[in-house]
């Protein structure tokens, strides 16, 4: 089997590069580990920035999305038992967040690739990407009980963490930086209406709470909590005692409802440099993970997609390299503003190990000073929505 570009991972990233590809006649093959099922129903992502917006409008999928996606115009910091609102789209000159679950996202992907009958194949594992330096690296996949070769002219590793892209460097070929942290997310999904009309992003001396939501019907709410935390502790009702006691303020309650998911996620940040060797190019959480603080892990896969994409229309039509070579510098610059970013939200607003009184008093000094000079309140709002040049 032969294409010309060879894609690892049918996540956002994956789904997104093909797309950008078909539409300028460049020819791909996606090769995802798991079933369409699984890959349609992780609940991961809520967030959009307006950028990513926009590019998923321009490569036609976009659709629904502009009508069951929610605009919003501000979030809330809360702290001390008080609410700010952080106006994003006055801050920005007009730039809004659109709020649509990253599944919705890939079912939209799925569907298009699969109404141009273009090769997306699901339970299709890599297990080796092989001669990455030569002008013809090859995919090796498992596939129907069967081996099998993808030669391409280029791999696009989009496999996430956990993916083989980055394994598939020579030993010493990648520099590695990165922090785990002490605390972990618990996350509900629950079919009650939202009690907000804005995320509200909540510090406590009990630990941090997010509100956040899907739709008009659908809620989705977090917990700091342990990186290992054992969801059997935790039945519904816990879950909504806690989720009040941490984000209650006067005239405000939660409306608890059936909660249907739950699950819990590790918090890190992790950047490899640099993103490519030979014709390997590493893109999204395959290369970079930030703690979802500051909701930017799809929206920086889509980034990065969007330059490796032009960077191939390029070669392909001109036998140009130079964006090629450029594309681990472009991506880096904006992977390094997202992971501080990301990383400052994250130790503003989680409750420090032990609650160190030290560091309390730090966090919400911080936050009164976002929430009371513009010109903080702007540097949060200006990387919330996406920064447009970095
Ligand atoms: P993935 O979505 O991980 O996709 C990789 C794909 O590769 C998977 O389908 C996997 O099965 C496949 N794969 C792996 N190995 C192989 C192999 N060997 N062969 C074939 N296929 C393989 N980001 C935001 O921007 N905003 C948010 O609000 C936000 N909230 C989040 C909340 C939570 C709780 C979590 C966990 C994450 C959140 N993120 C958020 C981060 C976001 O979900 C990820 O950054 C995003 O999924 C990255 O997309 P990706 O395509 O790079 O990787
Ligand atoms: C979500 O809705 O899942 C979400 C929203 C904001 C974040 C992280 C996750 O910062």
């Amino acid at each position: 089997m032969k294409t010309q570009v060879g894609i690892v991972g049918a996540g956002p990233a994956g789904l997104t590069l093909a797309r950008l590809l078909e539409n300028a006649g460049i020819e791909s093959v996606l090769v995802e580990a798991r079933s369409r099922e699984y890959c349609e129903a992780r609940i991961r992502a809520g967030v959009l920035e307006q950028g990513t917006v926009d590019l998923l409008r321009e490569a036609g999928v976009g659709e629904r999305m502009e009508r069951e996606g929610l605009v919003h115009h501000g979030i809330s910091l809360q702290f001390d038992g008080e609410r700010h609102r952080i106006p994003l789209s006055d801050l920005t000159g007009g730039r809004t967040i659109v709020i649509y679950g990253q599944t919705e996202v890939v079912k939209d992907l799925i569907a298009g690739r699969l109404e141009s009958g273009l090769p997306l194949l699901f339970e299709a594992e890599a297990f080796a990407l092989e001669d990455v330096e030569s002008s013809r690296p090859r995919i090796r996949f498992r596939h129907d009980g069967g081996e099998h070769d993808l030669e391409c002219d280029v791999i696009a590793a989009c496999d996430g963490f956990h993916g083989i892209g980055r394994q598939s460097f020579p030993a010493g070929a990648l520099r590695e930086f990165g922090r785990e942290y002490p605390y972990g997310w618990l996350g509900i999904l629950a079919t009650v209406e939202p009690s907000i009309d804005e995320l509200v992003y909540s510090h406590t001396e009990r630990g941090f709470a997010l509100l956040s939501l899907r739709s008009h019907t659908l809620a989705r709410y977090y917990l700091q909590c342990e990186p290992d935390e054992d969801l059997a502790a935790w039945p519904d009702e816990r879950i909504w005692e806690e989720l009040e006691a941490r984000t209650g303020v006067d005239g405000w309650t939660l409306r608890p409802g059936p909660i249907v998911d739950k699950d819990v996620t590790r918090m890190r940040s992790y950047v490899c440099e640099p993103l490519c060797r030979g014709r390997l190019f590493l893109a999204g959480d395959a290369a970079h993970i930030v703690p979802p603080t500051g909701a930017k892990g799809l929206n920086l896969a889509i980034h990065d997609v969007r330059v490796l994409a032009e960077a191939l229309i390029r070669f392909h039509e001109r036998g140009d390299e130079t964006l090629l070579d450029a594309y681990s510098d472009t991506c880096l610059h904006r992977v390094w503003r997202c992971e501080h970013f990301s990383w400052w939200m994250t130790t503003m607003l989680h409750l420090p190990p032990g609650g160190d009184p030290f560091d309390l008093r730090l966090q919400t000094s911080q936050l009164r000073y976002v929430t009371t000079s513009e010109a903080q309140a702007r540097a949060l709002a200006e990387n919330y929505v996406g920064l447009e040049t970095v």
